[in-house]
């Protein structure tokens, strides 16, 4: 099907630093399986896949996902076999704490197996990075006190975060706390076409339960404290001993002003990356929100930090984990003044396209379009605009539509797409930016939320028809050659 670019890029593995991590990532929901099995409580996003199956494509769900519960071996096997030295995973948090809190009860058998896949990892010599929470909100919390919406989760997450650290912490020394909290805003309490699924009439005509102008900041605001008390808690109990490093895994477009000489599409784009990328990152190096976000977000919708909040979040990252896949143009448009959202706070729009021509080849997902050169640009913007971070890309990758009945293994596409984004990241090196590793998005075909599992972004093939059997793709095999260079030079 997709043949190798005859211009793609040329890499070699000591075009990186020695010490670069290469390494792919997955998230719970979408590779574990085993959602109602061995004492897992239910998450949002079991019932959200259940409440709104027609908000999945194919109307489906992560109940068995990838199997990785069971395969969790094979998922070592492969990741040792291409010659990843890091492997980026998440905890399941209804699986360990299945009511949410310490108070509901430890389900052993969920430490199990983390420790189990921890193990596994270290004896091939895989170092893990594992995500604390990556969109699985246990139900019950969200039953409780609306999760993120409410205050208490910030205690309840630092618990659980807790948890993490005593029990996995003496072998994980890297550890993000949230993914993409961004997403999560914008997709689960903006548009509603993520877990829990609210949104405004606004934003979506199909749903109401929600709130688009403030619930969304709520989110936000609860997310960073919650990050905050986390990386607190850690440096108060565990740093001294366990010597790790926390950081968050943080998710952006790069944006590009539609007309570039046109001062206002500038500030436009300016804005845009104001209420994405800093709007996280801005209050973890200054203890405060963007300017551009507290000028434009109008009434009291932006909750405020107090002086004591602003000094917990302040300097609370070793690392900034970057997740890059695609770029905008934005533009200029006049702010408005009814039926305000979030999303028309900015007074900007954002489109993948310039007088018809788009940013760059779509991959299967229509909001992909391949840009390399965003994700040096994203890296440089944070070095330069945030105090020169560590930063790690913690995701970065394309899909291809799964086709039905044929097993997908030449995928020439994804080579190049790597290829050129690991180009960019080596430029980006090159000229100062700490970028410390790479990890592919994603190690296995999985449950790719909204798209269920139309589309595929695995270096690895997923049978879902004959027990999740794992096939390695060209992608695969392309690392492993460019990683056993190592070996020789
Ligand atoms: C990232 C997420 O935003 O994008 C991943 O962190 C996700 O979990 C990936 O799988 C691809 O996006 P999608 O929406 O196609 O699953």
């Amino acid at each position: 099907v997709a043949k190798k670019n005859s211009s793609t890029p040329k890499l070699k593995r000591s075009d990186f630093p020695k010490d670069f991590i290469f390494g792919s990532a997955t998230s719970a929901y979408q590779v574990e399986g085993a959602a109602h099995e061995d004492g897992r409580g239910p998450s949002i996003w079991d019932t959200f896949s259940e409440k709104y199956p027609e908000r999945i494509q194919g109307g489906s769900n992560g109940s068995i996902a990838d199997d990785s519960y069971r395969l969790y071996k094979d998922d070592v096997a492969l990741l040792h076999n291409i010659g990843f030295n890091a492997y980026r995973f998440s905890i399941s948090w209804s699986r360990i704490l299945p009511r949410g809190t310490l108070k509901g009860g430890i389900n052993q058998a969920g430490i199990n197996y983390y420790n189990n896949l921890i193990n596994e990892l270290l004896s091939k010599g895989i170092k893990p990075f594992v995500t604390i929470y990556h969109w699985d909100t246990p139900q019950s919390l969200d039953d409780a006190y609306g999760g993120f919406l409410g205050r208490e989760i910030v205690n309840d997450f630092r618990d659980y975060a807790d948890l993490c650290f005593q029990n996995f912490g003496d072998r994980v020394k890297h550890w993000m706390t949230l993914n993409e909290p961004l997403t999560v805003v914008q997709q689960g309490y903006l548009a509603g076409v993520m877990a829990p699924g609210r949104c405004s009439k606004f934003t979506n005509p199909d749903c109401t339960a929600g709130d688009g102008a403030t619930e969304p900041y709520i989110v936000g605001h609860n997310f960073l404290l919650a990050h905050g008390e986390a990386v607190k808690v850690y440096r108060e109990k565990y740093k001294a001993s366990q010597k790790g490093q926390v950081g968050i895994a943080l998710n952006a477009d790069w944006n590009l002003p539609y007309n570039e000489e046109s001062a206002e599409d500038r500030l436009a784009a300016a804005r845009v990356m104001a209420f994405t990328f800093d709007y996280f990152m801005e209050p973890l190096v200054t203890g405060k929100y963007p300017m551009d976000m507290v000028n434009n977000v109008k009434g009291d919708r932006l909750p405020k930090f107090t002086s004591e909040q602003s000094k917990m979040l302040k300097g609370s990252y070793d690392f900034i984990g970057i997740n890059y896949y695609s770029s905008s143009y934005a533009k200029n448009v006049p702010c408005s003044t009814e039926n305000v959202t979030m999303s028309s706070d900015p007074c900007a729009s954002t489109t993948g396209e310039r007088e018809g021509v788009p940013i760059g080849p779509k991959a299967a997902s229509d909001w992909l379009l391949i840009y390399p050169k965003g994700i040096r640009d994203l890296v440089l913007y944070a070095k330069y605009k945030f105090k020169d971070p560590v930063m790690y890309i913690t995701e970065n990758g394309r899909d291809e539509a799964s086709r039905y009945g044929e097993i997908l293994l030449n995928d020439g596409e994804r080579i190049d797409f790597y290829a050129r984004h690991l180009e960019m990241v080596r430029d980006a090196i090159s000229v100062g930016a700490n970028v410390k590793g790479f990890f592919a998005w994603s190690l296995l075909d999985n449950f790719e939320w909204a798209n269920g599992y139309t589309v595929r972004f695995g270096l690895v093939y997923v049978d879902y028809k004959d027990g999740c059997k794992r096939y390695p793709k060209k992608s695969a095999l392309w690392f492993r050659k460019l990683l056993h260079q190592n070996k020789s030079n």
